[in-house]
Order: C-alpha cells, then structure tokens, then sequence
C-alpha cells in the first residue's frame, strides 16, 4: 500500500521542566527528522525552550481570538512568534476540563489554518459510547462540526487524531484492529467530502502508545502515526516509538 509520511507527535500535556527540555534535545536522534514528521508539544511556557534544538515544536491549545483582551490565553500569532509548526486542539481533556465544543474546536482549527499552522485536531469517544456501540456516530459527530466550519479546499495540512478516551493514560490500547475500523470510518468520512483529501490526510492514533505496541498499531492501514502522551517524556522511549514508524 502507499500509505502516507508518518506523524510521531509528542503531547506532554501539563508536564515537564527546562531541564527535561535540555535533556530530551540532548537525548533525542535526529536522524528520525529526515525520514518522517516528527512534532513535540510541551506545555507553551516551555515552548521556547525548544528554539534551540531541531525537533519541530507545537503548542497543546490556542485561543480563536486574536491578540488582545483575553487573560490567559494564547493566540495564533504567538504562536507563530515562536515558530510552532503544530497546535493540538481539542484534545478531550480540554473538551473535559474547559467544557470545549466541537464548534470552538473547529473555530480554533480555522485560525490556526488561516496563520499556516497546522492543527492536529482530536477526537474519540468515552468508554460508554463504546459499550453502546455508538463510536462511529459520537466521531463523525465531533468531525463533521470542523468540516462545516472549514471548507476541503482549506483541510490540506490538518490532521486528525483519534484518542478513544478510555486509552488515554490508562496503559490500556485499543488494539490495532479496533483503532483501524474506526481511522477506517474516519477516512471514508472525509471522503464523502473529498476523495483526494481523504488519501492524503494523516489520522494519528493516540491512548497508551508505547515503544512495545507502536509498530503494530502504525502498521494498520489507515493509522499514519501517533499522538504520544507519557511515553513522549523520555527521549528513550520517544526514539523508540519513532522507530517503530
Ligand atoms: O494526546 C496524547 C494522549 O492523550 C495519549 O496519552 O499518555 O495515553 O499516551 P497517553
């Protein structure tokens, strides 16, 4: 098959230090940045810490404002100042924690796309949405408020990642199969806007990806890489699961 380039992305979330920085840069082979996208989105009061090593860095959230009156918020131009290749937004913990809509979701992704950044945009479901067997409907859902708000002609460097809640941080993956037949909906989701935007757009898998399950998940046919959280914090274990890609 003629899958696309592979994206690692690194998601430390609210963890890490300046030191850690120096250390994961020091730590981390760069030979991996010539063969496949590699990103690592570190809380954004390190982010410039990253200015003095190669990894491509990104930013965990953005504001869908611009500039101005907005306490504790970045914007996309900040962003842009401190050369952030990627932004994640609507991861589910932001969706949890800050009570984000889809619909912000898509708002956010539209700046970051307007200011040349490129949005990994989340999705998946919780555990009862799973039981109930209700997965494909609860993603297309989050999915569909992004491509009413963007038109295809603008989707080109989005990615997508889908991180079913109950495998995030559990140590619990979905298997290769699970996470396949639904990055397998998604891309016949995206199709039914547009063929060629479905070949070529990259959907992550990310829940408990580590060095020991990653080369079998990013072996499935429609998963082109993964949205790393806790193993991305050692250089070691990053550099492995880049391998396994
Ligand atoms: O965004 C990455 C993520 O939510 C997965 O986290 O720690 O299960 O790899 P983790």
């Amino acid at each position: 098959i003629n899958k696309r380039k592979l994206l690692v992305a690194g998601n430390w979330k609210m963890n890490g230090t300046r030191s850690l920085v120096k250390e994961f840069i020091k730590d981390f082979d760069t030979k991996f940045l010539s063969s496949m996208d590699v990103a690592l989105c570190p809380p954004s009061i390190l982010i410039a810490e990253f200015s003095e090593g190669r990894i491509p860095v990104g930013a965990q959230d953005v504001s869908a404002c611009d500039n101005g009156a907005h306490t504790g918020d970045l914007s996309v131009s900040m962003l842009n100042d401190f050369e952030c290749k990627y932004c994640i937004v609507g991861h589910s913990e932001r969706r949890d924690d800050h009570g984000e809509s889809s619909e912000l979701v898509a708002e956010k992704a539209a700046k970051l796309i307007e200011a040349g950044i490129t949005p990994i945009i989340c999705c998946g479901e919780p555990l009862s949405v799973r039981e109930a067997g209700k997965v494909n409907e609860y993603v297309e859902a989050q999915l569909k408020a992004v491509f009413d708000r963007i038109p295809v002609s603008q989707l080109g460097d989005a990615v997508i990642a889908y991180e079913p809640i109950w495998a995030i941080g559990t140590g619990v993956t979905a298997s290769p199969q699970e996470a396949q037949d639904v990055h397998a909906f998604i891309r016949q989701f995206i199709a039914s806007y547009d063929g060629k935007l479905a070949d070529s757009m990259q959907i992550l898998y990310g829940g408990s990806v580590k060095p020991d399950n990653a080369k079998e998940l990013f072996g499935q046919a429609d998963i082109d890489g993964g949205l790393i959280g806790g193993a991305s914090l050692k250089a070691k274990d990053f550099n492995a699961i880049c391998q396994a890609a």
